[in-house]
């Protein structure tokens, strides 16, 4: 925004500052859920009227949770109309992969690599909510995780940091658009602030104990990254970070956020995470966990009550100080000025826009586009991938294939129930004479947002009638995994296998034919060993949202190219996890003499991955070659990397060439490689193309254990290939 824009603000919202009372102002930093019950407990009747009394009062800055131009208009008129001085609300909601158009999963979308399309996924999200009347959407979540029991990696960018900054820029910049005032812009929410991706063993809220080596280098740059691009907001997490719960945590939300970063939006809070102070056992009590969280830094309470219920008292009793409160208010007004809400407060109700853009051609051929780009191709032996369009005989199985809800994956309060293209749907218009075999159920009863899923061990109903169809076809496409429920918020799995009854099935049907394709439906790194030794193909599909059939049918029969790569480490044994490639070396890594057992290592398991992060195959075949390094550091800063890719196949096709970096001795231990560059490549059929890095110090540097960016003179070495497993490397040294 530009500097005088800014400044204009700014003295606006001083004026209307001078103008608020006390309770109007600690009113701006009350959230109230609105009247459904998504992530929380549900409202009352009595809860209602006091809300809509509050309102009135001007004891409420924001809402979450209602939805729809003719409900937002009606709230937003007792906003500004019946309170005293008419200061409009902003109204949340979690538009975290699509509004009522479901696009896929996060983590599928970041397995694409290709920043324009996730970017423009976002736009297209953020455009869809903004026709509903939504004006901030609580994403991007921008949790770097490497832990596959915790369910809510679908909803992040996966285990890499450098990838994740570049998704957490493009997301926050597709929803927030070039300018705020635009009707198609919601503010974005960088979330949650911090380290809520590394619950202990995986369980979920569970706190996180974290080393400032990964804190600053791993867990912080998303976050930091978003706040460059311009994200208005931040939430921070349920999730105590080394003993200091991160809602009340001054460290991560003064020092770094708003001073070492300058962060100059507001900071709420998550779902009634004042509140958990207590039980936490960090506040005895309300009014202890409203100062301590104030104090430190959060300046929206969601759905606590608590700041609307002691910071009055707080502040009389100089317990808070009024510039606290002043400084959160100023921040929180800001960005209402900053959206246009005081010079309408109903722009974004439109209902004409509304049913135009609800559910449009131009968002579902975005849904399609990004959900081809999520998908990866694991394994692909034998050419068994594409299916062949005609002569051959196709049988289709698994209970996930004709489900048209799960592919919505978890965030989708907005969706319509059972909207998605089933994979069967979608094969259907390839095969008039697909047959399909549904296998025993996955899930028993119906699924709810809040309630526990429950899946289907012991019902074989339909398991024989599967693997007798699988005699006599010549193929059969399996769809397995998760329910899109089974992942996402509150949705740990101490176990990464296919559930319930599907690995018997996926035997059973091996056994009769093995000529099998195996789709995966799921929102985490599953740990299928048996699958990849014993299935020639396999394609990741994870939950790809309201157009998942469509895409899985176009790379199926090939007539979509797959590129996808995955942003997540897949583990052989749970056992392994948290594994990631990105890890620092031992002072024992390697096996020195056959037997021997004092290096670091499990005695019944390798230390390999399943699939390494960055893997993915394509039906063209690319190779890497002449790898080159022009090292001219010390005379302009840059460190060139050269290297040729060709694509030695009769099919055009995309591929993302990935640059890992290895800092090879250093006063604080660096990984044994990290991504620091990658480019999506398209490529005509047998034909190579000079690929091009540059490595300046954003890419050489790390960050000490003091939170300062250090550039290590010394050894290096790059790695380049299409995946992190890649061993083309060359050595440089770096000297000033
Ligand atoms: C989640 C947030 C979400 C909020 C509002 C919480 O339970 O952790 O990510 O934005 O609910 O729905």
């Amino acid at each position: 925004m530009a500097n005088d824009k800014k400044s204009v603000i700014d003295q606006k919202v001083d004026s209307l500052l001078s103008l608020m009372t006390l309770e109007e102002k600690i009113g701006q930093m009350n959230q109230y859920n609105g009247f459904m019950d998504f992530t929380g407990p549900v409202p009352n009747e009595e809860d209602i009227e006091r809300k809509f009394e509050h309102i009135k009062k001007g004891y409420v800055g924001s809402i979450l949770n209602v939805r729809g131009v003719e409900e937002i208009r009606a709230v937003q008129k007792i906003a500004v109309e019946q309170s005293r001085l008419g200061i409009p609300l902003i109204f949340g909601f979690d538009v975290i992969h699509g509004y009522q158009t479901m696009s896929p999963i996060p983590l599928a979308e970041a397995a694409s690599w290709d920043l324009k399309a996730i970017k423009e996924s976002a736009r297209l999200a953020a455009k869809e909510a903004a026709a509903a009347g939504i004006n901030w959407t609580f994403a991007p979540m921008v949790d770097i995780s490497r832990d596959a029991r915790w369910g809510r990696v679908m909803e992040g960018a996966g285990e890499d940091p450098y990838l994740g900054s570049k998704i957490a820029t493009a997301r926050v910049k597709g929803f927030q658009g070039d300018d705020l005032s635009d009707k198609e812009s919601i503010i974005a929410c960088a979330k949650h602030f911090a380290a809520y991706g590394f619950p202990e063993s995986g369980r979920e809220y569970n706190n996180a104990d974290l080393g400032t080596s990964t804190l600053y280098n791993v867990v912080l740059p998303p976050f930091q990254a978003a706040n460059s691009a311009g994200v208005r907001t931040f939430m921070n997490s349920f999730n105590q970070l080394n003993g200091i719960p991160a809602t009340a945590n001054s460290f991560l939300l003064r020092d770094i956020l708003k001073e070492k970063w300058s962060f100059d939006g507001f900071v709420v809070s998550d779902w009634g995470s004042v509140a958990e102070l207590i039980p936490h056992g960090y506040a005895r009590d309300a009014s202890i966990a409203s100062k301590l969280a104030v104090n430190a830094g959060t300046d929206m309470d969601m759905e606590s009550y608590f700041y609307l219920n002691e910071l009055v008292k707080l502040v009389n009793d100089d317990q808070v100080n009024t510039s606290t409160i002043n400084d959160a208010v100023r921040r929180i007004l800001k960005v209402k000025f900053e959206l246009g809400l005081f010079d309408n407060p109903y722009k974004y109700c439109d209902k004409n826009l509304e049913k135009k853009i609800i559910g449009s051609t131009e968002i579902a051929s975005g849904a399609l586009d990004m959900a081809l780009k999520s998908v990866v191709l694991l394994k692909n032996e034998n050419q068994t991938l594409p299916l062949k369009k005609k002569g051959q005989k196709v049988l289709l199985v698994g209970a996930l294939a004709s489900d048209k809800d799960s592919p919505l994956g978890n965030w989708r309060a907005a969706a319509i129930e059972n909207s998605a293209v089933s994979i069967l749907e979608g094969m259907q218009q390839y095969d008039e004479n697909l047959i399909y075999s549904k296998g025993p159920e996955l899930i028993l009863g119906k699924t709810e947002f809040a309630k526990e899923v429950q899946i289907n061990t012991q019902d074989r109903f339909g398991m024989k009638e599967a693997i007798q169809a699988a005699k006599d076809v010549d193929v059969v496409v399996m769809v397995l995994g998760e329910h899109g429920l089974q992942s996402g918020e509150g949705r740990s799995r101490s176990r990464l296998d296919l559930p319930g009854l599907q690995q018997e099935l996926l035997e059973k049907v091996f056994k009769v034919n093995r000529n099998i394709v195996l789709v995966l439906n799921n929102g985490r790194p599953l740990a299928i060993p048996w699958a990849k030794k014993n299935i020639p193909a396999i394609v990741e599909a994870w939950q790809l949202g309201s157009q998942s059939g469509n895409a899985v049918a176009q790379v199926l029969y090939g007539d979509y190219n797959p590129s996808g790569k995955l942003p997540m480490t897949f583990p052989i044994s749970i056992g392994q996890v948290p594994i990631y490639y990105n890890h620092k070396s031992t002072g024992r890594p390697n096996l020195p003499s056959a037997d021997f057992v004092f290096w670091s290592h499990y005695q019944d398991e390798s230390n390999e991955p399943l699939w390494a992060f960055g893997h993915g195959l394509s039906y063209s075949k690319f190779e890497y070659t002449d790898l080159k390094v022009v090292n001219n550091y010390s005379t302009n800063g840059i460190v060139k990397v050269e290297l040729t890719l060709t694509n030695n196949s009769n099919r055009k096709g995309k591929e993302v060439v990935q640059l890992y970096l290895k800092d090879k001795f250093s006063k604080v231990v660096r990984p044994v490689k990290e991504l620091k560059g990658f480019q999506l490549i398209e490529l005509a059929p047998n034909t190579s193309i000079q690929v091009k890095f540059e490595l300046a110090d954003r890419e050489l540097g790390f960050y000490d254990n003091e939170g300062k960016w250090f550039i290590e003179q010394g050894d290096f070495e790059v790695y380049v290939g299409g995946s992190s497993s890649t061993d083309l490397s060359r050595s440089f040294k770096l000297l000033n």
